[in-house]
């Protein structure tokens, strides 16, 4: 099964299953990762899903559609390589996806 790894602010990296078909946010979640606190449930209406996608992903990941880019703007301290994590779907190309959690959501 596809694993994704979080890091999180202090450095602690909390690697997790995350099966083909469900969000990076859902695996979070699901797994008590801390600081996705995805208050919208993945409508992409909240931008408390937000994380940043490790430079070496950044080709698979791709870029955010419009809806997300829009949303984006309400996360805290947005970079060049933000993403809604909730827009993000699992695939076994994405298997040891890292990507790392903001000090605060929005
Ligand atoms: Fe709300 Fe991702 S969970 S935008």
């Amino acid at each position: 099964m596809p694993k994704v790894t979080f890091i999180a602010p202090d450095g602690t990296a909390f690697p997790v299953e995350a099966p083909t078909g469900q969000t990076v946010m859902e695996s979070a979640v699901q797994n008590g990762v801390p600081g996705i606190e995805a208050e919208c449930g993945g409508a992409c209406a909240c931008a408390t899903c937000h994380v940043y996608i490790d430079e070496a992903w950044e080709p698979k990941t791709g870029e955010p559609e419009v809806m997300e880019e829009d949303m984006l703007d309400f996360a805290y301290d947005v970079q060049p390589n933000s993403r809604l994590s909730c827009q993000i779907r699992m695939n076994e190309e994405l298997d040891g996806l890292v990507v790392r959690v903001p000090q605060r959501q929005a």
